[in-house]
């Protein structure tokens, strides 16, 4: 028989995080998912959660540099590791191009999609600073827009990569 004082949620453990450049430690529940840790815990809510299961792009954010969906990414799984969110782009007021290009084309309309798009856009540009409009496509092709037909943000990226 059950104790029902007992508690059979597991323990939870400490966690250390590189966020942005700073350290981040707390206590997470081993099934705690990235997505929450980061807007729930670690109070960076501009990394956002639309579907939960790995079809929208809107909770992508970089671990160790490559694009990751941070609703299907455990927290402890991302121990010592580089997290890089929206929130780490800019660099104090200056935007980065891709950010600068996407205010200046008005590829963002409400705004939603728009940090999973830079995180993997940065992740992209780092790796290939002149990818072609297909290139651009395929990398984005895990990112969900519903209010703009994509056209700004395909331009965005080609503007950010111009000379
Ligand atoms: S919330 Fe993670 S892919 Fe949609
Ligand atoms: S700007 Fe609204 S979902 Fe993309």
């Amino acid at each position: 028989m059950t104790d029902a004082t007992t508690s059979t949620r597991p323990a939870k453990r400490i966690l250390s995080l590189r966020i942005n450049g700073s350290t981040w430690e707390g206590a997470v529940e081993p099934s705690a998912l990235l997505l929450d840790v980061l807007r729930y815990q670690a109070g960076l809510t501009g990394t956002k959660r639309g579907c939960d299961m790995g079809t929208c792009g809107c909770c992508a954010v970089r671990v160790d540099g490559e694009p990751r969906l941070s609703c299907l990414t455990l927290a402890l799984d991302c121990e010592g590791r580089d997290i890089k969110t929206i929130e780490g782009v800019a660099d104090g007021p200056l935007l980065s191009s891709l950010q600068q290009e996407w205010a200046d084309c008005g590829a963002a309309q409400c705004g939603f999609c728009t940090p999973g798009f830079i995180m993997v856009g940065e992740a992209l540009l780092e790796r290939n600073p002149k990818p072609s409009e297909a290139e651009v496509r395929e990398a984005i092709a895990g990112n969900l827009c519903r209010c703009t037909g994509y056209v700004k943000i395909v331009e965005a990226f080609m503007r950010a990569t111009a000379d």
